[in-house]
């Protein structure tokens, strides 16, 4: 949701800030804008469009010279998708230029109060009030009319600020919505995610909350809201522009999906111990005696990462016998939850930037708790909150529905688990049984991505329900939620899991022949009571596809996928889903990297 990107050198500005607007699609969006000017220009120039970027670019006038200049892309919070609500946003006499990430939550009243100064209004955000109070700021500097303006908002920020009569610089500053400065030769960068930035430099400096800076073409400076210099040093971000690339594949989904055998090893990479038959986790920050010393783990995560959560939580509890669950940090954070100082948290997140993650984090730190992080995105906000944590090193996922950074999530609670109940009372035997299943992973999901044309003939097969029910038995169950949420978020078909048990308690009046059937169905100690439920369904007529381990009798159609330790099934048993899924939103002409309404990083509640 909501990108910002910005530009201070010596070259043509436009085309580098539409490029990295571009690369910030990903996260959703529904306007854009751009302001430019240069040392020498007299005052800014904007643009603004409704729409997509290529939008925005079609009404950039031929004359557009800069060689500073801050971009947008918007998502509607206060106010409705438009022309004059997209941002920048400017000030009256044309001076102050403002992009925000975040949400004012006292716009209402600061609009009210400069109203009844005589202050006009020209779009309907909260973002423009941020403008008039820095044009307002009777301060000598830019940096200290910023200053003065936030003293007055409450809420989350990220902002970028250019004023015409200061046009040597930018200045940025963030509470809660990431910032991240990109440090060049003689040219600096702003965005909101790195995303933007690594074609350019991959030196940058991540901005903390109450953390401002400046940008001069030469020159970069970063201090506190209050004034005081933080000197913060660049750092090297390890992903390359190549990763964001699309690499010969039609989307961004279909690439993900590929890069998931080479994902895994680097999850798996430099952590297994065999001579302990364990795994090293080195930003745990846990030692042995605390980590017996936990009684229960609660896991909070959104989306998807709430799926790998509750694989996550039936790998600890059955590895490490911990209690166990996981929970919608949405839904957590509002019922005022027991916080207990036995239990360790832990927040997923594949961006680590989820608001409802971050917000559930920060109020179980006030109240005292540990939380770990399992998360993709080095450095993001729920990391850096974090006590410690796992990264799952899924690398670059610009698709927004998840495939990738699930598994790799899951792989990550896999290796947490071994640890946990190493510490605890698993067997080096069964230790040992689990590091070879992991070992097998990269090849058999390798194994899995080959029956791709024949799952993308099933997915022809059934593209046309309106409506399908997925099924899944314990382990089996968060694979069904996940790839009943994979399929709705990309081809709009209607979809619901529910555990396998509880077909005869309602979900069995739904069955008929239009309604097909997805069943979970491994090779384990369910696999009988499994295979009752199949011959439940086929006695009312239903369709039913399965995934298994062998082809089962019941099924109109059977995807055979390999075999690894009972534990570790899960993980591999949605990945040929996670294909079905994109053939079936493919065979549909649906949008599939962009779904209408979502958007990759939900960075406001
Ligand atoms: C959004 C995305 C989902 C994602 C969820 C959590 O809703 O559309 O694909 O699973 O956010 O995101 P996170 O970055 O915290 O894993």
């Amino acid at each position: 949701m909501c990108g910002i990107v910005g530009y201070i050198g010596k070259r043509d500005v436009a085309p580098l800030l539409l490029e990295g607007l571009q690369r910030l699609e990903y996260r959703g969006y529904d306007s854009a804008g751009i302001v430019v000017t240069s040392p020498k220009a007299a005052g800014l120039k904007m643009v603004k469009a409704k729409g997509r970027v290529r939008d925005l670019e079609a009404r950039v006038p031929k004359r557009f010279a800069g060689t500073t200049g801050i971009a947008h892309t918007r998502w509607a919070t206060h106010g409705a998708p438009s022309d004059v609500n997209a941002h920048p946003h400017l000030d009256p006499e044309n001076k102050v230029a403002v992009v925000h990430n975040g949400i004012v939550d006292n716009a209402a009243e600061l609009r009210a109060k400069l109203e009844a100064e005589g202050v006009v209004f020209a779009s309907e955000t909260d973002t423009e009030v941020i403008t008039h109070l820095i044009a307002r700021s009777q301060a000598d500097s830019l940096e200290e009319k910023v200053r003065e303006a936030l003293k007055h908002i409450e809420g989350t920020y990220g902002i970028a600020v250019m004023h015409a009569d200061f046009n040597d610089r930018i200045v940025v500053a963030r509470n809660g919505s990431p910032v991240v400065l990109g440090i060049g030769e003689k040219e600096m960068f702003v965005a909101s995610d790195v995303a933007a930035l690594v074609t350019h430099t991959r030196q940058v400096v991540t901005l903390d909350d109450g953390e401002m800076a400046t940008l001069k073409a030469d020159d970069f400076r970063t201090y506190t809201t209050s004034g005081a210099s933080t000197n913060a040093t660049p750092e090297t971000v390890e992903w390359e522009a190549a990763s964001y690339d699309m690499g010969g594949h039609d989307t961004y989904m279909h690439k993900e999906i590929s890069e998931q055998p080479d994902a895994v090893d680097r999850v798996l990479r430099g952590r297994i111990d065999d001579r302990f038959s364990t795994v090293h986790l080195g930003g745990l920050n846990l030692d042995a005696r605390e980590a017996r010393s936990i009684r229960r783990i609660k896991i909070l995560g959104c989306g998807t990462s709430y799926h790998a959560g509750l694989i996550g939580a039936s790998l600890i509890e059955g590895m490490a016998r911990i209690p166990a669950d996981a929970e919608p940090a949405s839904e957590f954070r509002y019922r005022n939850p027991v916080v207990d100082p036995d239990t360790l948290y832990i927040a997923v997140s594949q961006s680590g930037e989820t608001y409802d993650v971050l917000a559930a984090v920060q109020e179980l730190k006030r109240k005292g708790a540990r939380v770990l992080g399992v998360v993709n995105v080095v450095g993001s906000a729920i990391a850096r909150e974090a006590d410690g944590g796992v990264y799952v090193h899924a690398g670059p996922e610009v698709c927004v529905v998840s495939t990738k950074c699930f598994t790799n999530t899951v792989v990550a609670f896999a290796l947490l688990a071994l640890h946990l109940g190493r510490i605890r009372d698993l067997s080096v035997t069964d230790g040992k049984r689990i590091i070879e299943g992991l070992r097998k992973l990269p090849g058999q999901i390798e194994e899995i991505l080959k029956s791709e044309d024949e799952i993308e003939k099933l997915a022809a097969e059934y593209a046309g329900a309106q409506s399908m029910m997925f099924i899944g038995r314990v382990r089996g169950y968060p694979v069904a939620l996940e790839a009943s949420l994979k399929l709705k978020e990309i081809s709009y078909i209607h979809a619901e899991a529910y555990p396998a048990s509880e077909l005869k308690h309602g979900p069995l009046a739904l069955i008929e022949p239009a309604l097909p059937t997805v069943a979970i169905v491994p090779d384990d100690d369910l696999l009988e009571k499994n295979r009752a439920a199949l011959e439940e369904i086929k006695a009312r007529s239903g369709r039913i596809l399965a995934v298994a381990h062998q082809p089962q009798e019941k099924a109109d159609h059977t995807i055979v996928v390999p075999k690894n330790e009972d534990e570790l099934d899960p993980i591999l048993m949605g990945i040929p889903l996670q294909l079905f899924a994109y053939h079936t939103a493919l065979a549909m002409g649906r949008d599939i990297d962009k779904p209408r309404n979502l958007a990759k990083s939900v960075t406001v509640e």
